[in-house]
């Protein structure tokens, strides 16, 4: 497994063209069309990352990677043997790599209404929300995660995976995943959940 992430803030602007560069044209329309600036700089920014870890984990040039996306929108690379996730936040995109189904998600702490946890956390999760500094955020990211390894995204699905929290210590109410928190900064709350490998 390789995590790799950027914080735009310190990226010179030849940088992204560069990158937008070798983008897919697909790609490049989406971009093109985003209004907000720093949207843009994230999507490119999270592109070439991607390439980047996933050329460094494979050993395979960059430019030489295409990308495709499943009918529910997880993206994957093309005749890799590579599963990779992406999440951008504030002023950083994130990427995990694996050789296992994986899923990532990064977001920046702000302050939220706790009444939102109503519609995403379980009574044990609020509890927790209420007790730490970072719970809401630790909750939703481990939940969003979850689902973008399994590659369903997040809906009315967003209570059927739960989630205990102790001593750093993650427990999942589903089996066959493990979850890390990747510190990153102090402003942000990054999640990772990753299938076990299968054991014969
Ligand atoms: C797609 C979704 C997982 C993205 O989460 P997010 O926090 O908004 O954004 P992030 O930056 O963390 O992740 C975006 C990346 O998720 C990936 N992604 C999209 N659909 C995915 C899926 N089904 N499985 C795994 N990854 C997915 C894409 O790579 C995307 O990056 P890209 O747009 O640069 O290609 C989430 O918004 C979702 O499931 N939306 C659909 C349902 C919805 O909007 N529900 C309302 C909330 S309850």
């Amino acid at each position: 497994m390789k995590i790799s992430w950027i914080n735009i803030g310190s990226i010179e602007q030849s940088e992204f063209e560069k990158w937008f560069d070798q983008m897919s044209d697909k790609r490049k329309k989406e971009v093109a069309s985003m209004k907000v600036e720093q949207k843009k700089k994230l999507r490119i920014a999270a592109d070439a990352l991607c390439r980047k870890t996933i050329s460094d984990y494979c050993g395979i040039a960059p430019e030489e990677i295409t990308f495709g996306y499943s009918e529910k929108g997880k993206p994957f690379a093309k005749d890799l043997p590579v599963h990779f996730s992406i999440s951008h936040s504030g002023d950083y995109a994130v990427c995990a790599v694996s050789e296992n189904e994986i899923g990532i998600d990064i977001e920046k702490i702000r302050p939220v209404n706790q009444r939102v946890a109503d519609k995403f956390a379980t009574e044990k999760e609020k509890e927790y929300i209420l007790s730490s500094s970072n719970g809401f955020f630790e909750i939703w990211t481990l939940k969003e995660a979850y689902f973008k390894c399994i590659g369903t995204g997040l809906g009315k699905n967003i209570k059927d995976v739960s989630f205990e929290i102790s001593d750093g210590i993650i427990s999942c109410s589903k089996s066959g995943y493990e979850f890390f928190f990747n510190p990153i900064n102090d402003n942000y709350i990054c999640s990772i959940c990753k299938k076990k490998a299968a054991h014969f």
